[in-house]
């Protein structure tokens, strides 16, 4: 399936989600695993922060964008698979959703955050953004229960708010200290 004129992957949707979302400190410094990326645009102006960034995607037809973006990203990694798929052998100091968690449909919502929460090294952070949809909403009363909630925003603010045509919210979560 092609995406190719998804307007929340435009250089200027993207440019003001991140000024709503202000999550740098997040990316920054950090090892990055951002699931279900789409074209990857959304963080871009984060990747040269970032000592690794892997970005995992099911859809084969984004590949051809990652391969462009790691030639300005050496740190680039990306993999085209599920969040399924994807391997829990690695950990990452920040985990990154954007509107993908309704997505995953073949797993139940505590298996999705068990294996988030293996994958996340202490003191990590899980970025996750909700989406139009209720499935799979038992991952954030999960999280509830098992992070610590530091940020939760709305992803549009103002006009777009308003305009009430997309009612998503964005929650922060930081796994405990060891
Ligand atoms: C609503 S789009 C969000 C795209 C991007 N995160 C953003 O905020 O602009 C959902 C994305 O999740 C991807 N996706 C679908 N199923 C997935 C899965 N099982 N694991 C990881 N990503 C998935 C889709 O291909 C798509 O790129």
């Amino acid at each position: 399936m092609k995406h190719t004129h998804y307007i929340r992957q435009s250089r200027l949707f993207c440019m003001y989600r991140n000024h709503v979302l202000d999550i740098g400190p997040y990316l920054a410094g950090r090892k990055v695993l951002e699931l279900g990326p789409n074209k990857g645009n959304l963080f871009e102006k984060f990747y040269p922060q970032s000592p690794s960034y892997t970005l995992v995607e099911p859809n084969p037809h984004f590949e051809k964008f990652y391969v462009k973006l790691q030639r300005r990203h050496r740190n680039l990694h990306y993999r085209i698979c599920g969040f399924e798929e994807f391997p829990a052998d690695q950990k990452f100091d920040t985990i990154v959703m954007m509107a993908v968690i309704s997505h995953i449909r073949s797993m139940k919502a505590d298996a999705i955050v068990d294996k988030i929460d293996t994958m996340l090294n202490p003191g990590g952070c899980l970025i996750v953004e909700t989406n139009n949809s209720r499935r799979n909403l038992g991952v954030f009363d999960l999280c509830e229960k098992r992070f610590q909630k530091v940020v939760a925003k709305p992803s549009y603010g103002g006009l777009m708010r308003q305009l009430k045509i997309d009612y998503r919210d964005v929650l922060i979560y930081k796994k405990a200290d060891a």
